[in-house]
């Protein structure tokens, strides 16, 4: 019989976990201190090759499935039971940091690897998940492998998904070896007992604060559109101004309309932002006459974020009458909030207080897994400070000692779960 989790002497290998951290930044499409890893390049792939050798070393069974979800199990004592899991993402957006991912996948290991040293012997099985293409930009959607998993992305609109190079899941994954069909990717209900997430904070309270650890009581709901205009090319000095359908002016005031929908909203949480604004023919003397945007409007409130978006459709369908434009309004994804379980919550401001580590519950601004993790099992997040709030940028940075406490903490936590 093993010592109860509150027993154990429970030592994360802080360094090791950073040597880890440095060693898979430098797997990336650019040079340091540059971290960029696309879904299913060849950065991704190698990337992908460390995280299964890391899970190996840190003696967990890897398995992967049709979408390139790895999971990694230490198996409990009584295996029939829901297993309590972790994890992240280690793809990173271009000129990204080391970060952003990467702490909730190798500090998950981490975690799992100080319990083994500790003498723990879990009851349920223990999981970590690196999930696919938490980012969004390759297919221009977020959490294809969360969301497959969660079923809240049919496998219909995933196989449609495509790059800017019109390559589709189904060829990219193939060519990386993902084999099986995409309907086997989707968990059968009730497989987790919880899910917890370790990751940078990505804002600046904690560190304005001083407290060492947030715990996600919510993560705000993104929506993102896709908006093409088309408006009339011609010559930049033959074409008179009363003439013009410009489709780049109708694309300011698109992009005009969404600042103006956020800063205006009842919600101090609604933001608004246009990412991609991309022209055509794109010469400085030729009037635009394409012109395509992509939107990314979030909120922790539903209801204030479909006002927003209520009035940016309107000003945009308005704008573009006025200059003879023709617009075409996606939808890419449109999700509500999720929120953060209670007890599993309580569980890690028990594991806090355990290790004498300050807490405090907040909201998440940015998207996870969790988002999606949430919608099948009792879910929440443990955020670390991170400096200046940077992230998505390579002056991204965590302290150690902070990293290995997000790690300590999700090991308690993970073992009072499990135990
Ligand atoms: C995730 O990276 C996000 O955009 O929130
Ligand atoms: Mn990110
Ligand atoms: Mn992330």
């Amino acid at each position: 019989m093993s010592a109860s989790p509150e027993d154990l002497a429970i030592t994360v290998d802080a360094a090791g976990l950073q040597r880890r951290i440095d060693e898979l930044a430098l797997i990336s499409e650019a040079p340091a201190p540059v971290v960029t890893r696309v879904l299913f390049s060849e950065a991704d792939q190698r990337g992908r090759e460390y995280v299964r050798k890391a899970a190996r070393d840190a003696g967990l069974a890897v398995r992967e499935d049709a979408v390139g979800n790895i999971f990694a199990r230490w198996e409990g004592g009584e295996p029939g039971l829901a297993a309590v899991a972790s994890g992240s993402h280690t793809d990173a957006i271009p000129n990204a940091g080391r970060y952003d991912g990467v702490v909730g996948v190798l500090g998950a290991f981490e975690a799992l690897a100080a319990l083994k040293r500790a003498g723990f012997r879990p009851r349920r099985s223990l999981e970590v998940v690196m999930f696919t293409a938490e980012e969004p930009t390759r297919f221009g959607l977020g959490c294809v492998g969360s969301r497959l998993m969660a079923g809240t992305l049919s496998v219909e609109k995933a196989a449609a998904l495509r790059d800017r190079d019109g390559r589709t899941l189904d060829e990219l994954r193939a060519a990386a070896g993902c084999a099986g069909p995409l309907e086997s990717v989707r968990l059968p209900s009730g497989h987790y007992h919880s899910f917890i997430e370790l990751h940078i904070e990505q804002g600046p309270v904690l560190e304005a604060r001083g407290i060492p650890i947030g715990i996600v009581e919510r993560i705000a709901g993104p929506s993102s559109y896709r908006v093409t205009l088309q408006g009339e090319g011609g010559h930049a000095g033959a074409v008179l101004m009363p003439a013009r359908h410009d489709a780049l002016a109708a694309g300011a005031q698109v992009a005009l309309a969404v600042e103006r929908a956020a800063c205006t909203s009842a919600s101090p949480d609604t933001v608004g932002t246009v990412g991609v604004f991309r022209i055509e023919p794109g010469a400085v003397n030729s009037v635009p006459f394409r012109a395509y945007l992509e939107i990314d409007l979030r909120d922790t409130r539903l209801d204030t974020r479909k006002r927003a978006y209520a009035r940016i459709r309107r000003a945009a369908a308005a704008a573009c009458r006025r200059r003879g434009v023709r617009m075409d309004f996606e939808e890419i994804n449109a999700d509500p909030p999720a929120e953060g379980d209670p007890k599993t919550i309580e569980a890690v401001e028990r594991a806090c207080a355990r290790l004498g580590l300050a807490s405090l519950r907040m909201v998440s601004r940015a998207y996870h897994d969790s988002l999606f993790m949430a919608r099948v099992c009792p879910t929440t997040m443990v955020f670390i400070p991170c400096l200046n709030g940077w992230s998505h940028r390579p002056e991204e940075y965590a302290s150690p000692g902070h990293v290995a406490s997000g790690a300590e903490v999700l090991a308690h936590t993970m073992a009072s779960l499990a135990a």
